[in-house]
């Protein structure tokens, strides 16, 4: 299983999925229907419409990839602990994912 604890606006959700769900962060947030993830290139890190913070993971993610980067620095403005949800497979190499949704 994962931990997902999501948290927006003052609200703070806790999720507990499958590691073998097999989607990614950004399909996951749809679902819950986080209104702001709009996932409009489908996953391609074409769009930067899935934009979160990960505060913290269990074991640390590994590094974005040049192409999630690139995509990334199109935003206005952006954190240290950007990444784009739908680069983040969900599987058995993640147990815990904090995470923040960004406003528009
Ligand atoms: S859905 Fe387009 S960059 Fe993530």
């Amino acid at each position: 299983m994962i931990q997902i604890n999501i948290h927006s606006d003052s609200d703070v959700k806790s999720l507990e999925i499958p590691n073998d769900i097999g989607i990614n962060l950004m399909e996951l947030l749809k679902a819950e229907a986080y209104e702001t993830i709009e996932g409009t290139c489908g996953g391609m890190a074409l769009c930067a419409t899935c934009h979160v913070k990960v505060t913290d993971s269990i074991p640390s993610l590994s590094e974005p990839s040049n192409d999630e980067l690139d995509m990334l620095e199109t935003l206005p403005f952006i954190y240290y602990e950007s990444r784009l949800a739908c680069q983040i497979k969900l599987n058995e190499d993640i147990q815990q994912l904090n995470i923040e949704i960004i406003k528009n």
